[in-house]
């Protein structure tokens, strides 16, 4: 399996001119996701930390073009990271909206937590899931048709919660407090700055 590095998603991160708001977003959902990765190994349900880390860095890499080229970006995310050779990264990206399946496994797997992760942060704000789901109903339930299907989803991320938070030692509300404290406009530079090699 390839994986990239934390340095290599940030390079295509850089490449791709993803708007800096999507940047501080998807820094945010890796943060969440790290953090649920690490607490569910403390459980014995381990999970592969380097491919939740890229997919959730790169969850919304072709977002910014979405923009003006009407892509649907789960899916031309995925595209793009399979062309690069990373075609585990790039299924977990094009499920980060809704999964193939829920509750597929008996435990969380990677794909779950970055989809789920996704739903913890509004912007660069970690909120609940509620309000969350609130503003994508909100924003993008347009026809009566998707508004179900949103809040389907809805419903069924609200399981998902559950099933994640099952033998955490805190609650969803939690999160945050237990999160690796970390400046994320320092954060912020690094991915936007490259440090370039001395000669
Ligand atoms: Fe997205």
């Amino acid at each position: 399996m390839r994986i990239p590095s934390r340095e290599n998603c940030y390079r295509l991160i850089r490449e791709m001119r993803m708007m800096e708001h999507i940047v501080r977003h998807s820094l945010q959902v890796c943060r969440v996701a790290e953090l649920l990765v690490q607490q569910l190994g403390e459980k014995g349900r381990t999970l592969n930390r380097d491919l939740v880390q890229a997919a959730a860095l790169l969850h919304d890499i072709t977002k910014t073009r979405s923009l003006t080229t009407g892509e649907k970006h789960s899916e031309s995310g995925c595209d793009l990271l399979v062309d690069r050779g990373y075609a585990e990264v790039g299924d977990i990206v094009r499920q980060h909206v809704k999964l193939d399946t829920y509750f597929a496994s008996d435990t969380p797997s990677e794909a779950e937590i970055v989809n789920y992760a996704d739903k913890r942060v509004l912007h660069d704000r970690i909120v609940s899931l509620d309000e969350r789901m609130a503003y994508i109903l909100e924003r993008y339930g347009d026809t009566p048709e998707y508004r179900a299907r949103l809040r389907w989803l809805w419903d069924i991320s609200n399981l998902q919660e559950k099933r994640i938070f099952a033998e955490m030692p805190f609650s969803p509300a939690g999160i945050e407090l237990h999160m690796e404290k970390v400046d994320l406009a320092v954060e912020l530079q690094k991915v936007l700055v490259p440090i370039e090699p001395l000669v």
